[in-house]
């Protein structure tokens, strides 16, 4: 029976591999294609949809956000019988922008991650506005990595900033927490947090993304 989510990775840089081969009974199909992006071509027929996590700037959140929502929607949809979400992780580099473009030829929709800080507004506008939004496709931009013991102003600038471009955004932030960096060293996905409180927020983030985006739901 094939799994309802797959993820696929094309970042060379493969932390995505490396975090995924670090996890045990992983929730969902993986597989790495930077050096045969061509393959991606076969998503076209599954009848799935395709949400392309991208922005080209490093280190915003993309492979945390492309697992942990992968394997929410996986919990969500276990008993689905066909493919019914594909996840695709991509490089955070401009350099890379050819494979970008070619996971965005089979995109349903696009997840833009951002932290809330000034540093990373311009390379997030490039790519939203030289990349996104001339292949026409429907994106959000989700806010990721902010810490609530910082207080809101940043938070409060990002979602402005955010908000005076125009750019769809999602009601949802996914907060900071020490748990989602030590996950990826462990080898784990939200849905394999222990039940303790702070996991539970911390997992409740992505639960909320994902059923903001209607990922769960259409069975
Ligand atoms: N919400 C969060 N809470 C805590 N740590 C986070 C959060 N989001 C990301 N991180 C951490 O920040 C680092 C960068 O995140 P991640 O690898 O997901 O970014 P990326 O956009 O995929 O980077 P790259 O462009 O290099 O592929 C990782 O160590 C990750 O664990
Ligand atoms: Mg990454």
């Amino acid at each position: 029976m094939p799994a309802a989510v797959y993820v696929v990775s094309i970042d060379p840089q493969a932390s995505t591999v490396w975090w995924a081969n670090r996890i045990t009974d992983l929730p969902f199909d993986f597989s790495q294609e930077h050096e045969t992006p061509e393959n991606l071509a076969v998503l076209k027929d599954t009848g799935a949809k395709v949400h392309v996590i991208a922005n080209q700037k490093g280190g915003v959140g993309k492979t945390t956000t492309t697992l942990n929502v992968g394997a929410i929607v996986a919990e969500v949809l276990k008993d689905a019988t066909t493919l019914k979400h594909v996840f695709i992780d991509t490089p955070g580099s401009l350099q890379d922008e050819a494979l970008l473009l070619e996971a965005l030829k089979y995109a349903t929709d696009v997840i833009v991650p951002m932290p809330p800080e000034g540093l990373a507004f311009d390379p997030t506008a490039r790519t939203i506005e030289k990349v996104i939004q001339p292949a026409g496709l429907p994106f959000h931009v989700v806010i990721n990595n902010w810490d609530p013991r910082d207080g809101t102003a940043d938070l409060e600038d990002t979602q402005a900033y955010i908000d005076a471009q125009g750019w769809p955004r999602t009601r949802t932030v996914i907060r900071r927490y020490k748990v989602h960096t030590r996950a990826s060293v462990e080898g784990k996905v939200v849905t394999q947090y222990p039940k303790n409180r702070v996991a539970m927020e911390a997992r409740e983030d992505f639960f909320r993304l994902a059923l903001e985006l209607g990922y769960g739901g259409g069975k």
